[in-house]
């Protein structure tokens, strides 16, 4: 049997990585990978690779960035010549990225069959691009490997065939749980002032466990409106930053739009703020070890949070992953972006102690029982 799999974007290759090692146990099974180049920057992607220990690609189709529409479109053409050139049985997609719906579209266009990973997560809000490439990617998907039963809820309600659902856990966790004594030994003093962007921060070696907090922002929902993020950068800078220290990995679309907005600034002149280059996986893992609060607009960082028990604002509307909320076990709580709203939250949140949870199956063999489940096809 013939697979592709793909991955496009930084998320996915986390959840690539023990997916591609678990099928190299299946001589069976030819394994391709695609990489579509969306991301492309070496700290967005060759970085990864490297860490992950994935397979070099055996294709790389160069996308680049661009419009979605350029994304999808540029995507799809290219895809579709690779199936027709590989003509494989299966193609595998993962996640909610533009190459997830692109490749998936092409393949299921020529008869191939496509299997999703991470599928059912639903935030019902279709402004954003992920929900869109969620929704499309199940509604032509032919198996469904899923992270939790109410993934398995959603697509149930959507009509997809019970025989097709296989919950399998959470295939990031693999990476996770495979990279845990690696993070462990870094120290976070080294990890931020390796990466740091304003070198003039000579307070680095102040940095200790439980006493700083970790923000990421890359949504376009919170990042490319001008007073949205400005409301964001003062709440860090004039709150979280007089309570803890605060590093803050910034995601290329965050670094021009904090410098279009004046932001820059703001920021790096606030003594406890360390703003730092994208970091490896291994570096942000040890991070969110130690860190007393997650601030993020993240995906996976929620469910990386619940697994190591950290504190995790969720600056969103809405999550497509309520698995990792209180109600369900997890400390994550969606707060939104209305300021008065994160900062009564974030008071909370400062009480929280580390407390980790683990949903069922999320137990670092998820890659093994899909690759199990594809050798049985
Ligand atoms: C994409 C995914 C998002 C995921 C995120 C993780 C979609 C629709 N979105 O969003 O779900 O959470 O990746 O990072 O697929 N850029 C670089 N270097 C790179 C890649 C991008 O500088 O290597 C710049 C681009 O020029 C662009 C911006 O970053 O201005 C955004 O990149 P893009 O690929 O459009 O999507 P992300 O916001 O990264």
């Amino acid at each position: 049997m013939k697979i592709i799999s793909v991955v496009g974007a930084r998320p996915n290759f986390v959840k690539i990585a023990p997916l591609a090692r678990a099928l190299t146990k299946h001589p069976e099974i030819q394994h391709l990978l695609v990489h579509t180049g969306q991301h492309y920057d070496p700290q967005m992607s060759q970085s990864f690779f490297d860490e992950l220990g994935i397979q070099k690609p055996n294709i790389n189709l160069e996308i680049g960035s661009g419009t979605a529409a350029e994304q999808v479109g540029h995507t799809l053409i290219a895809f579709e010549k690779v199936c027709l050139e590989e003509r494989p049985d299966w193609v595998i997609v993962v996640g909610d990225v533009n190459a997830t719906i692109a490749c998936s579209l092409a393949a299921k266009k020529l008869g191939i069959k496509v299997a999703h990973i991470e599928a059912g997560l639903r935030s019902r809000d279709y402004t954003m691009p992920e929900e869109i490439n969620r929704v499309l990617t199940d509604r032509i998907s032919d198996l469904f490997f899923t992270t939790d039963a109410l993934a398995n809820e959603n697509l149930l309600a959507e009509g997809a065939d019970p025989e097709s659902l296989k919950l399998v856990g959470n295939i990031m966790i693999d990476t996770l749980e495979d990279k845990r004594a690696e993070a462990s030994a870094l120290n976070p003093v080294d990890v931020v002032s390796s990466a740091l962007l304003d070198s003039t921060k000579h307070n680095v070696s102040e940095l200790v466990d439980e006493q700083y907090a970790v923000v990421t922002l890359h949504r376009p929902a919170t990042v490319d409106d001008s007073a949205k993020l400005t409301e964001m950068v003062r709440f860090i800078t004039e709150t979280v930053a007089q309570d803890l220290q605060v590093i803050w990995p910034v995601h290329p679309r965050t670094r021009k739009q904090l410098e279009s907005f004046g932001l820059w600034s703001k920021l790096s002149e606030c003594p406890a703020v360390f703003l730092t280059e994208p970091l490896s996986y291994v570096s942000l893992l040890r991070l969110n070890m130690g860190a007393k609060m997650m601030l993020t607009d993240s995906g996976g960082l929620q469910e990386e949070c619940c697994i190591l028990g950290t504190p995790c604002l969720t600056l969103r509307d809405n999550t497509e992953r309520p698995i990792t909320l209180r109600e369900h076990g997890g400390l994550n709580v969606l707060v939104g972006t209305d300021i008065e709203v994160v900062q009564a939250e974030y008071t909370k949140a400062l009480n929280f102690t580390r407390a980790p949870f683990r949903p069922p199956f999320w137990d670092g063999m998820t890659a093994e029982r899909i690759a199990a489940e594809l050798a049985a096809l």
